[in-house]
């Protein structure tokens, strides 16, 4: 059977025309979210700033990277299996780094641990790509005090415990839940996608 690596190195040159034949909305509205809630003072974002560190997990081609440089912001990394969405989303001349191969099963490298101000991914956690537990790897990536924004489709999160493992983490202090959308708009016409903001709290110093 072919791995989701293969189909995506192979889908990655007709990947940008086949999603928005399809009306592939999750990019987009993701980014319109963020922003809301960044104006409404809830998350602190601030895209002008050029050493305000995004990482986009699973960036594919680019998508939410061009969204986000739309709307100002400087500084965006991206990661993904597929080396051959890499290369389509270096083309999209959006992010400053880019690797292959970074698998969101695992761990992520220990280099991109706490890095980033803002933590995106979007369309991953969809089918069988990734467990719930991914996450806590998303959360790896983040500053104490960042942001995590992401996406789960409808039919993951009926398949999978996505609830279960983000309450977990969130009883476990490890993460706060902002703000989340229920049957949002993801792909095609139906509303079959459900977006979730996440803070990861920042570390009380032990002064005692
Ligand atoms: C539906 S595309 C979404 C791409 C992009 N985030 C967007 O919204 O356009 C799914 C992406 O997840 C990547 N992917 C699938 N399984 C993955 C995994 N285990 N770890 C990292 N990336 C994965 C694929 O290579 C593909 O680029």
């Amino acid at each position: 059977m072919i791995s989701h690596q293969e189909r995506y190195d192979n889908w990655a040159p007709d990947y940008n025309k086949d999603v928005a034949a399809r009306n592939y909305d999750g990019p987009d509205y993701i980014v319109d979210y963020l922003m809301e809630l960044a104006d409404a003072g809830k998350i602190p974002v601030s895209p002008d700033l050029a050493d305000f560190k995004v990482l986009d997990v699973a960036c594919g081609s680019g998508l939410v990277g061009q969204a986000l440089q739309k709307k100002g912001f400087r500084h965006i990394d991206g990661t993904d299996l597929s080396q051959g969405m890499i290369a389509q989303a270096h083309h999209s001349g959006a992010y400053q780094t880019l690797m292959a191969w970074i698998d969101l099963n695992k761990p992520l490298p220990f280099f991109l641990h706490g890095q980033y101000d803002l933590t995106v991914c979007c369309g991953v956690f969809a089918l069988d790509f990734v467990e719930p537990k991914s996450l806590s790897y998303l959360a790896q990536a983040t500053k104490p005090g960042g942001t995590i924004i992401m996406s789960t489709k409808t039919t993951y999160y009926d398949t999978y415990d996505f609830d279960g493992y983000y309450k977990s983490q969130v009883d476990a202090g490890e993460l706060s839940l902002v703000d989340c959308r229920m049957n949002k708009p993801y792909l095609g016409s139906e509303a079959d996608g459900h977006y979730w903001v996440f803070t990861v709290p920042a570390k009380q110093e032990n002064t005692a």
